[in-house]
């Protein structure tokens, strides 16, 4: 089955010693554009999903920052599904891509770095609208 257009992994540092692991990440360097914005789900109730939108020019990097949960991310004719749950991994998500968050566990915190401000006429909330515009293209 063809994967959803656009969206890939990351890896970032993770500095392990006795004391614990500590990852960290650099806008452009370790992220693949500037870091405008961070915001971050969590308490999210038994069931519950997030998301269910695209956004025309938001960049966004996902990071389970603890417990675990599914990025669905769908390009208008391919959908791809993936389990976050390592806080050194980082899933990009470019522009023009439809995203919903589910399966949330216990204690999930969910970390979202983005590449601009909050502005909601950014949003595509009407999935037809998404679809007459062609989702996603490479
Ligand atoms: P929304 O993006 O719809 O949440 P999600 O996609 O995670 O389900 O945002 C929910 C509400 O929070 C909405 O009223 C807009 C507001 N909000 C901000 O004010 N600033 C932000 O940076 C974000 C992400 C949301």
């Amino acid at each position: 089955m063809a994967k959803a257009k656009g969206a890939r992994m990351l890896e970032f540092p993770k500095i392990h010693d006795a004391r614990g692991n500590l990852t960290f990440v650099e806008g452009t360097r370790h992220i693949p554009f500037d870091i405008k914005r961070a915001y971050w789900i969590y308490d999210v109730p038994g069931g519950e999903s997030r998301g269910g939108h695209a956004y025309k020019k938001l960049e966004e990097v996902f990071v389970a920052l603890s417990g675990s949960f599914d990025v669905v991310v769908d390009d208008g004719a391919s959908t791809t599904r993936l389990h976050m749950n390592r806080s050194y991994l980082g899933l990009y998500v470019p522009n023009l891509l439809w995203r919903h968050l589910e399966n949330f566990s216990t204690n999930a915190v969910c970390l979202i770095l983005a590449s601009m401000p909050y502005n909601e006429e950014d949003y595509l909330r009407n999935r037809q609208a998404f679809l007459k515009g062609g989702g996603r293209q490479e």
